[in-house]
């Protein structure tokens, strides 16, 4: 978003996020050394107060100067550190203040249960924050990049219908019981007792950047939440941070094989969005095609409203208006 942000945790573990430019002369605070409470500017020593920006001392200033120092402010963003992100909000640049408790509570993972595991991935792909996110919510790749003989062959593609309905600043693949020939699903059903009756996933695409999966068996449940951020024009980072409740007691077994097959499979989509890189260089013209693209069609859809919407102060229109099936093999 080319705004360089200085972020850190203040001694009493608050979340800050600083414009990453000294309001003296422009040097980056992050070049500066931090105390727990304080950032001192590596150029001329002024402190701000990390967590509202406010300065706090000019060390030049004689004993007599009239300079009104704390009305000198780094520029800071509201923050909140959840789950493991940092989630910074970034106001429109129309100077008005923002309140932060207006401000909506960060997202979360989704839970069900007060005990679970946690766990973290994250990689980067060589590619626009826009095509991490079309390829996270693309059905058809998988039996061509996902193929493994722990998750799935190219051979059990198949014809499948999902309903998917709008839901606030995004669209849901409504809850159903997910495809039987899935290792993940099979361990799931494992943990539940065998039959995959009453086994339900539901998938969340939610602007700007967010899945949210979640797989519910009667007590037991499987959750992710998956963001894409662009870390330049032409680099993005996917983390996943997912949770569960099921063999919590194994969780020192599970977990490891859990993180090696997630980036296993996570790694396959690395290799193709690499390779796709290589395709893009030369800007080809591309398509999107019904059903299998339609949900990338509504992210391009749902952005472009909901830009439409801030800059003509108007309430955002949805562009997935009822729920609708969608058709495709995979
Ligand atoms: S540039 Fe930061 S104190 Fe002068
Ligand atoms: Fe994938």
């Amino acid at each position: 978003m080319g705004r360089p942000l200085v972020i850190g945790r203040s001694a009493s573990g608050e979340a800050f996020a600083l414009q990453d430019a000294c309001p003296h002369r422009g040097i980056p605070l992050s070049y500066g050394h931090f105390d727990g409470t304080a950032i001192e500017c590596a150029y001329h020593g002024w402190q701000f107060e990390a967590l509202s920006g406010r300065c706090l001392k000019i060390p030049s200033l004689t004993s007599d100067a009239t300079l009104k120092v704390e009305r000198i402010c780094a520029r800071g963003f509201p923050s909140r550190e959840a789950d493991g992100f940092f989630w910074v909000f970034v106001p429109d640049d129309d100077g008005r203040a923002v309140d932060t408790l207006e401000l909506p509570p960060p997202p979360r993972v989704p839970t069900f249960s007060e005990r679970f595991v946690l766990t973290h991935l994250a990689l980067e792909l060589p590619c626009t924050m826009d095509h991490g996110i079309i390829g996270l919510m693309d059905p058809a790749h998988g039996p061509f990049v996902h193929q493994s003989w722990w998750w799935r062959g190219r051979h059990s593609i198949h014809e499948k219908a999902k309903r998917f309905e709008p839901i606030p600043n995004g669209f849901r693949m409504s809850a159903h019981q997910p495809s039987a020939n899935s290792a993940p699903y099979k361990l799931m059903r494992l943990a539940g007792g065998g039959s995959a009756e009453g086994l339900r996933t539901t998938i969340d695409f939610v602007l700007p950047n967010m899945r949210f999966e979640v797989v519910r068996f009667g007590q037991a449940w499987f959750s992710t939440l998956t963001t894409v951020t662009p870390i330049d024009r032409d680099v993005c980072r996917i983390d996943v941070r997912a949770a569960w409740n099921i063999f919590r007691w194994a969780t020192p077994l599970v977990l490891p094989i859990g993180r090696f097959f997630g980036k296993k499979f996570i790694a396959q989509d690395q290799r193709t969005m690499e390779r796709q890189a290589e395709g893009l260089k030369t800007q080809p013209s591309l398509m999107l095609i019904d059903d299998a693209d339609r949900p990338a069609k509504w992210y391009f859809q749902l952005k472009q409203a909901l830009l439409d919407s801030r800059r003509d102060k108007t309430e955002m229109t949805h562009p997935l208006k009822a729920p609708v099936i969608l058709r495709w093999r995979s």
